[in-house]
């Protein structure tokens, strides 16, 4: 079966990208991780994806004069190492117009809550002020708009009496992690079967 090259871009603990690649190790898994690229220096995640034997590259946006430089310097390294499909995994970096037109329909991303309630940051905070029962994960398109892109696969948990931001986010995260490998599958199929979408 014809595997697509898969580049995950991550900032930090990379979880998310380690259940993609431990689903990856089956050859029969629709994709098949090239590269791992991080944005910050020291990303933890990098040193899980050597485990795995995936190449990896550090990109710090911070030594670019601007965004645009930034993403140039990223879809080089993807286009290099042919990339077909890019999963965003805890890539805490808002993406241009420019990059997202370049790998729109190719690019996609979870997101902790059941978009479209509470895109953006402090999700679970937000899923327990407004007294929600329950919370969740989302895999999605990316594009243009923050965490708006159409909704490829989503998964709930309860929100239990006395949860807090972290407990809240701990079990949205062991959901996180069954979900996005399952959801990517999915979004292969997608792209490489397009009457299925
Ligand atoms: C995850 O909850 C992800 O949904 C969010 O940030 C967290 C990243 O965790 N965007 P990890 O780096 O995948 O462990």
């Amino acid at each position: 079966m014809n595997r697509l090259n898969l580049g995950i871009l991550i900032s930090g603990r990379g979880s998310n990208m380690e259940s993609l690649l431990n689903a990856s190790v089956d050859e029969s898994y629709p994709a098949k991780p090239r590269l791992v690229i991080a944005n910050r220096e020291g990303a933890p995640g990098l040193a899980t994806a050597k485990r795995f034997g995936v190449e990896t590259a550090l990109i710090p946006h911070k030594q670019y004069n601007d965004r645009r430089a930034f993403e140039e310097a990223l879809h080089e390294t993807l286009t290099r190492h042919e990339i077909d499909i890019i999963a965003l995994a805890g890539f805490m970096r808002v993406l241009t117009p420019w990059f997202v037109g370049k790998w729109e329909g190719r690019m996609v991303n979870i997101h902790p809550s059941l978009l479209p309630a509470y895109p953006g940051l402090d999700t679970h905070a937000r899923a327990i002020d407004a007294g929600d029962s329950e919370a969740g994960c989302t895999v999605h398109w990316v594009t243009e708009g923050v965490d708006e892109g159409a909704i490829i696969g989503q998964s709930r948990v309860p929100v239990k009496a006395g949860d807090t931001p972290d407990s809240l986010a701990a079990r949205v995260l062991i959901a996180e992690h069954e979900l996005y490998p399952r959801a990517l599958a999915d979004a292969c199929r997608m792209i490489t079967a397009p009457s299925a979408r």
